[in-house]
């Protein structure tokens, strides 16, 4: 929960104000460290010029950094959105607010794993999906989402803290979104390695004898999934998958998600990414098919750093494993509501997040 506070007298304010908020901040979540550093932002309710000026000032936090382990991060995530007298329709990660044509599709930071949604965030996470997916929209040549970047480019109620929205906002294309799920895999990891030791194949695609856990597969393979409501997706064939969209459909998103798979892995690699496997989703307006969603992110993807990758072996990766590893220490049964992140392992993941979109986008996260 954000502090929010009425300041009742004006005089002298910044620095007892500052120093009662770094003690209210640190209670509020709960992590007994000094504040070292505050933005607040200034919110005038009344324009009456009075004896009092600060009179009906509102202070909110926007920004707290704490020292943690000789580092300083954020520390406030951002887990649910407000905008006044409009209502989200909110996915596990995304709150998603309806403007006609166009959507604000906002990343909050909030984390799932094992489908469940855990109770506190990692800060800054939304705003490294949103600036990953923006990067690649800008490099992929395939009509996309994406509109803009500005949140002026929208008719936004009074009242909103843009601060907290800024760079984790996208205005996009609403679109009818296909119900598939279009999965790339370019190595054997995860489900598909289960499914290849089981079977040989995965999703039904057989494959060579004899490959390692991890290793390349010869060319990259298309194995849709249902886009389920809640839950695990599904995994479909491609005959299933013709089934729900139509064949000629069904052909142009693997064609698609397959030469957005290999444009993006081979640009990943060079800079010391492998993309192992990704997850696309798709859209349309009239006849126009555009990719849409998050694109080749950590938490649609999964992301290994090159240089520590080698075959026969579970790898290191860029995304949610701290967490994923943490939880299973737990004894938590994956059937209830999950426990809170330590604040060792939000700092963490929230590092490899921003290692993540800096190695691929060679820049600085801006908001460290
Ligand atoms: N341009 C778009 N038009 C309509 N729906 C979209 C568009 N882009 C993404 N979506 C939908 O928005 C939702 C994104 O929210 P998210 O929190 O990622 O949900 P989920 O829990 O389903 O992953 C997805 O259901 C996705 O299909
Ligand atoms: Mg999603």
């Amino acid at each position: 929960m954000r502090p929010r506070v009425e300041v009742q007298e004006a005089a002298d304010i910044i620095e007892p104000y500052s120093n009662w908020m770094c003690r209210k901040v640190a209670g509020a979540v709960g992590v007994e460290i000094c504040v070292h550093f505050i933005c607040i932002q200034f919110k005038c309710s009344t324009t009456s010029p009075t004896s009092r000026p600060f009179d009906g000032f509102q202070f909110a936090v926007t920004q707290v950094q704490i020292p943690l382990h000789g580092l300083f991060m954020s520390i406030v995530p951002l887990l649910t959105t407000n905008l006044p007298g409009l209502t989200p329709k909110s996915g596990k990660v995304r709150d998603i607010y309806d403007f006609g044509d166009r959507l604000l599709f906002i990343a909050t930071d909030r984390i799932s794993a094992f489908d469940w949604v855990l109770p506190n965030g990692i800060p800054d996470k939304g705003r490294v999906l949103t600036q990953i997916s923006r990067f690649w929209f800008g490099r992929i040549h395939v009509p996309n989402h994406l509109l803009s970047m500005d949140l002026d480019d929208l008719d936004l109620p009074a009242g909103i803290n843009r601060e907290e929205l800024i760079g984790r906002s996208m205005v996009v294309r609403k679109t009818k979104v296909f119900p598939v799920e279009c999965v790339v895999r370019g190595y054997l990891s995860g489900s598909g390695w289960k499914e290849y030791c089981a079977s040989g194949k995965v999703c039904g695609i057989p494959l060579p004898a004899g490959l390692r856990e991890s290793e390349m597969l010869p060319e990259p393979i298309f194995t849709p999934a249902t886009k389920a409501e809640s839950g695990h997706d599904i995994n479909i064939s491609f005959e299933q998958m013709v089934e729900i969209v139509g064949a000629d459909t069904a052909e142009e998103l693997r064609r698609l998600s397959l030469h957005i798979y290999e444009t993006a892995a081979d640009f990943a690699r060079l800079r010391g990414i492998i993309i192992a496997d990704t997850k696309f989703e798709f859209g349309q307006i009239d006849n126009q098919i555009y990719l849409i969603d998050e694109v080749l992110t950590p938490d649609s993807s999964r992301f290994w750093p090159a240089n520590l990758y080698a075959a026969g072996r579970g790898q290191a990766s860029f995304d949610k494993q701290f967490v994923r590893d943490w939880l299973e220490t737990t004894g938590w049964d994956k059937n209830s509501p999950p426990p809170e992140i330590p604040a060792e392992i939000v700092e963490k993941t929230r590092d490899k997040y921003i290692e993540a979109y800096e190695i691929l986008t060679d820049d600085t996260f801006p908001w460290l």
